[in-house]
């Protein structure tokens, strides 16, 4: 898979440095061409001889040390490379990428290519847990970077939890099979809905439902690995936002209704696993409400329907509900599939064991217009997702 490849790989100034020789000599046997970056920090761990002696290629280490006078050598070396790999990625170098700084050869090279990057952290354990690193490689994931995780074990530091460079042959087997993964869904934008939403009666108090989240979320994540531009909208959850996944936050059906809408226009997917209120109190009071004696009569009223709304509006999107159900779930779910001109339905017979709400797994039908009916027995979320993308590529495949 690798032969033949363009690859640089940008060394920074971790004592993980040493490791990226064995990195680079991995690549060569693989037959790829690799051009070693380093920082200047870098170069206190490791001699560029060493990059050179392994590569069998010039070491750059200094963006203005022009080698060659038709070429400039950073804006060379990122059209050139079929990806780059930066390995061992220090809270610095990150820093300086995700806000753009592009100050030795190895930031202007990242900030000038369009080529794959994969990102292979290695730092001291409170370094990567610290909120700006997190929140720096948060921003890279959402510019497309693809993050290798740091392994948990004994740091140089002294120090033993995660923040370990990932093992060069590990490195080089998680690109490979990354580069092997089928992509069916490059170019395709879509939308997730995930989670509970809340119908607030005063300040303190809400009405909601059991949704954890996690199947919109599988969803969401599955999505992003098979290559789509995702936008999950989400109600209140528990869960970290799937990497690569723009994720936006509502509360109430109405939020989500609107913020929806504001995304349809540009969908080409739209997948509806949030469980949505179908109704909320008719009144919601400024304060808290008193407690009187006797009971409480809440007058509750209709919440939009979005899914009805989005088919009523449908063009080109291709629209997938899904009908959580305890009784004769096909059936109901036929009758959304046709009622709210959908493409697809994903029934969920919420009182199987090992489905449904909360749970890790879970067991659907999926239905579509073009007849096709698969049914998925209790497993994970993550797969059950997996296999609700490849019906969702196929029918449009059909239908086109
Ligand atoms: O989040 P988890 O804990 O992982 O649980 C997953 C799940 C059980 C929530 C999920 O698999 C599921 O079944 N989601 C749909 C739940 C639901 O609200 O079903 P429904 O049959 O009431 O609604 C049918 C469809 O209409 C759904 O796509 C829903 O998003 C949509 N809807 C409902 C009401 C409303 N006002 N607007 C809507 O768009």
């Amino acid at each position: 898979m690798l032969e033949g490849k363009n690859i640089v790989l940008g060394v920074s100034g971790g004592i993980a440095a040493y490791k990226a020789c064995a990195l680079t000599s991995k690549l060569v046997q693989k037959g790829a061409n690799v051009k070693v970056i380093m920082t200047e920090n870098a170069q206190q761990f490791v001699q560029p001889l060493t990059f050179q002696a392994l590569s069998r290629n010039p070491v750059f280490t200094d963006t203005f040390d022009e080698q060659d006078a038709a070429k400039i050598a950073h804006i060379d070396l990122a059209d050139t490379a079929d990806f780059i790999i930066l390995a061992p990625a220090t809270a610095n170098v990150l820093g300086k990428v995700a806000n753009g700084i592009a100050d030795d050869m190895l930031t202007t090279t990242l900030l000038a290519t369009e080529a794959p990057v994969y990102v292979a952290p290695a730092m001291n354990v409170h370094m990567y847990g610290h909120p700006s690193v997190q929140n720096n490689m948060q921003r890279l994931f959402e510019y497309g970077y693809k993050f290798i995780e740091p392994g948990e074990g004994f740091l140089a530091c002294g120090y033993v939890g995660k923040g370990r460079l990932e093992e060069p042959e590990k490195i080089v087997s998680i690109i490979e099979e990354d580069l092997h993964k089928p992509r069916l869904l490059q170019g395709k934008h879509v939308l997730v809905t995930a989670g509970p939403t809340r119908e607030a009666i005063d300040p303190v108090r809400f009405f909601t439902n059991h949704s954890s989240g996690k199947m919109g979320y599988a969803i969401a994540g599955q999505a992003s690995l098979f290559g789509a531009k995702v936008t999950l909208i989400s109600g209140p959850t528990q869960l970290p936002s799937p990497p690569g996944v723009t994720r936006i936050e509502i509360e109430s059906a109405d939020e989500m209704y609107r913020e929806v809408l504001r995304h349809y226009g540009q969908s080409d997917i739209v997948i509806k696993a949030a469980a949505v209120a179908d109704y909320r109190p008719k009144e919601t009071f400024d304060h808290k409400m008193k407690k009187k004696e006797g009971s409480l009569t809440v007058e509750m009223e209709r919440t939009k329907d979005i899914l009805q709304t989005l088919g009523e509006q449908k063009k080109h999107q291709f629209l997938v509900g899904f009908a959580a159900e305890t009784n004769d779930p096909l059936r109901y779910g036929k009758e959304k599939l046709q009622k709210k001109h959908l493409n697809a339905i994903v029934v969920n017979d919420v009182s199987k064991q090992g489905a449904g709400f909360q749970t890790d797994t879970n067991a659907v039908t999926y239905l579509s217009r073009t007849g096709r009916e698969v049914s998925m027995p209790v497993m994970s979320k993550q797969d059950i997702a997996k296999k609700l993308l490849i019906c969702i590529r196929e029918d449009i495949k059909e239908e086109e």
